[in-house]
């Protein structure tokens, strides 16, 4: 398990999102309702980016065609999109937002 190093919690504002680029993998961070999320930035439907949707109920909807995924768990819960986006699991420790990756993400 590899612990990467991405923003400052300063940089990612309470409801905002942002992407990180980990190598040539695009991830989407979310600061909703202060607590940290992470999810493939790239939409499982087509190539959109998904740290430019809307987020509300703790979901994000695609900007594209509004395609909703569960901030947790990555699932697609609303078409056109079926498949999730792969989720990673966030911490914060001093002051810094922490990615866990997993061997095969
Ligand atoms: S690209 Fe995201 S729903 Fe189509």
């Amino acid at each position: 398990m590899d612990k990467i190093k991405t923003l400052k919690t300063s940089e990612l504002p309470l409801n905002s999102s942002k992407v990180v680029n980990l190598g040539d993998k695009p991830i989407a961070l979310f600061n909703y309702e202060g607590e940290y999320y992470a999810l493939d930035d790239i939409c499982s439907h087509a190539e959109a980016s998904l740290s430019e949707g809307d987020v509300y109920d703790c979901k994000v909807e695609c900007p594209l065609h509004g395609a909703e995924f569960d901030l947790k768990t990555g699932d697609a819960v609303t078409l056109p999109a079926t498949k999730p986006v792969m989720k990673y699991k966030v911490n914060v420790e001093d002051d810094y937002i922490f990615l866990e990756m997993t061997q095969d993400a």
